[in-house]
């Protein structure tokens, strides 16, 4: 028999369509097939810095599945290795904390600790567990995609569909106005959302961070649909993208943690469309929408297996592994193999190339096979 008793749950970084799923399903895999006691840890890893928590009962996950965000709160600014900590004068200042973790830990009695989140928290949850000992299980979570020990993240489908909608409707409004427009998904420095959603949307051009983009080959695609009788276009810009020799945009920058948050650069991309080819151009920056909402049903049932497969990895005692989806089964990999390289779109993936295909310009083409292909 396990000897775990006291299972340790926390969502942390920014949040995904299906986190509640996974709580849920870890409350009821703990306490129908394990008879396990499951402690909520409030704010990604702050709350066991601050002593914040509570214990999951049943009525805490009834109607959560399709519930969008976390109960249990999360933020990105909790790594307890590099704590901003907030002075009685009102001043932050980076602090090591994790010891209190630690003791908090112990003062819990956890036997274990489920970390969803992404890269970044579970580079912190292999930390505890490589230098402090502590049996944590990862469980891999972010809409951009981008863990590359698993197929595919929960929250992902969800972002995608938003995306694709959001396309949907600018199609027809570029449609009648005769304008370029322009969707800027998120993904950090991964196309992932950008590719599908422009595959799925019908968009005319895609712009991901893989793909360094020329604005000439854009203007011969904008000007081939134009004879065509199609004097317009959807456009579809990843956050990171960015021109050939240029460089990425941000929004802003943390100033205590110096976390860069990428954002923005469809308007400068938009303003030079505009000169080049004097088409009204119009962005949308589609940002929060993105994340927040009810998970579609795959996102449900990744989140559901990843929470049940999760909590079976803590009771056999399988501490720094993190579980992900692999050919459709749910295997466990090692947290230190999981962390550290992002899993980025390869520029000559079979996807990019079904995108070509169907006519799909990334802005690395040459201009003049571009209105070749048009015809
Ligand atoms: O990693 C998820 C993500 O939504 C990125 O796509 C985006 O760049 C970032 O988080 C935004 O972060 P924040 O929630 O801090 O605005």
């Amino acid at each position: 028999m396990s000897g775990v008793r006291r299972i340790g749950v926390l969502t942390g970084g920014g949040d995904a369509p299906g986190l509640n799923a996974v709580i849920r399903a870890v409350v009821k895999s703990c306490r129908l097939t394990h008879h396990i006691r499951v402690v909520g840890i409030m704010n990604g890893f702050s709350g066991l810095v601050e002593g914040q928590w509570k214990e999951l009962e049943r009525e805490d996950i009834s109607g959560l599945l399709p519930r969008g965000g976390t109960i249990l709160g999360t933020t990105n600014r909790g790594n307890p290795f590099r704590y901003v900590y907030r002075r009685p004068d009102g001043q932050e200042e980076v602090i090591d904390a994790s010891r209190m973790v630690v003791k908090n830990i112990e003062k819990l009695g956890l036997d274990a600790l489920i970390v969803i989140g992404g890269d970044g928290s579970l580079s912190i949850a292999e930390r505890f567990f490589r230098e402090l000992s502590i049996p944590v299980v990862g469980v891999p979570k972010t809409i951009d995609n981008d863990i590359s020990a698993t197929e595919v993240t929960f929250g992902f489908a969800t972002a995608l569909e938003s995306a694709t909608s959001a396309l949907d409707r600018l199609h027809t409004t570029a449609e009648s106005h005769h304008r370029v427009m322009l969707l800027e998904v998120m993904g950090r420095e991964a196309g992932w959302i950008a590719l599908h959603a422009g595959i799925a949307g019908g968009a005319h051009m895609i712009l991901i961070p893989e793909i360094p983009f020329a604005y000439d080959p854009l203007l011969a695609k904008i000007r081939a649909r134009e004879r065509l009788g199609r004097p317009f276009s959807l456009v579809v810009v990843a956050e990171g993208a960015a021109e050939r020799g240029g460089e990425q945009v941000y929004a802003d920058e943390d100033a205590v943690t110096g976390w860069k948050r990428l954002g923005g650069v469809s308007y400068s991309i938009a303003r030079r469309v505009a000169e080049l080819s004097g088409y009204e151009v119009r962005v949308t920056v589609l940002g929060h929408i993105q994340r927040g909402g009810s998970p579609v049903p795959v996102d449900r049932i990744l989140a559901t297996r990843f929470g049940v497969e999760a909590v079976r990895l803590a009771v056999e005692g399988k501490f720094g592994y993190t579980v992900a989806l692999r050919c459709n089964d749910i295997v466990a990999v090692p947290l230190a193999e999981a962390i550290g390289h992002l899993k980025r779109v390869d520029p000559a993936c079979q996807l990019v190339q079904t995108a070509r295909a169907v006519g799909i310009v990334f802005g690395d083409e040459d201009p003049e096979d571009v209105e070749a292909a048009e015809g």
